[in-house]
């Protein structure tokens, strides 16, 4: 499959942004306090690494299978409570901005995906950006999820 300079360089610019995805997750599973967050973000990041991975077969010009859709990663996911809802430790407020700012980088990386699927011409390669913005807001649903079981919401 020969994907034309435009879409190249959509790619390309998806494989920088999921390559910052990858080191934030990276980041924040050794950054946070509580060892629920941290086991959140490094499934994160494996996602994410996913994401490089399949947006790299891509860019070689084989298009990667997507997976069949799977149940909702969001909807089985229940994290325990690690801080209570009046709390207002340091480790908490930490633990709170990790997430706040890894929910507006899911948006800003779902919002692009949700636009480039626009311009490119095969279906294959739509529907494997569909799949990996649908991944996105999952990712933004558990840590929204891991939020308010600890009353950071
Ligand atoms: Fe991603
Ligand atoms: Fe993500």
């Amino acid at each position: 499959m020969q994907l034309t300079q435009k879409e190249s360089s959509l790619v390309k610019d998806l494989l920088d942004q999921e390559k910052v995805c990858i080191q934030k997750y990276e980041f924040y599973a050794e950054s946070a306090k509580d060892p629920e967050l941290k086991e959140l973000f490094g499934k994160l990041k494996k996602d994410e690494q996913e994401h490089f991975n399949s947006l790299s077969e891509l860019q070689k010009g084989s298009l990667p299978t997507v997976p069949n859709p799977r149940e909702s990663m969001a909807a089985g996911y229940s994290p325990k409570a690690t801080y209570k809802s009046g709390e207002n430790t340091n480790d908490k407020c930490h633990d709170e901005f990790l997430c706040t700012d890894s929910i507006s980088s899911e948006k800003m990386v779902s919002s692009a995906y949700n636009s480039d699927l626009f311009q490119f011409a095969a279906t294959g390669i739509r529907k494997l950006l569909n799949h990996i913005q649908t991944e996105e807001q999952e990712h933004a649903e558990m840590i929204y999820k891991y939020k308010t079981a600890n009353g950071m919401a």
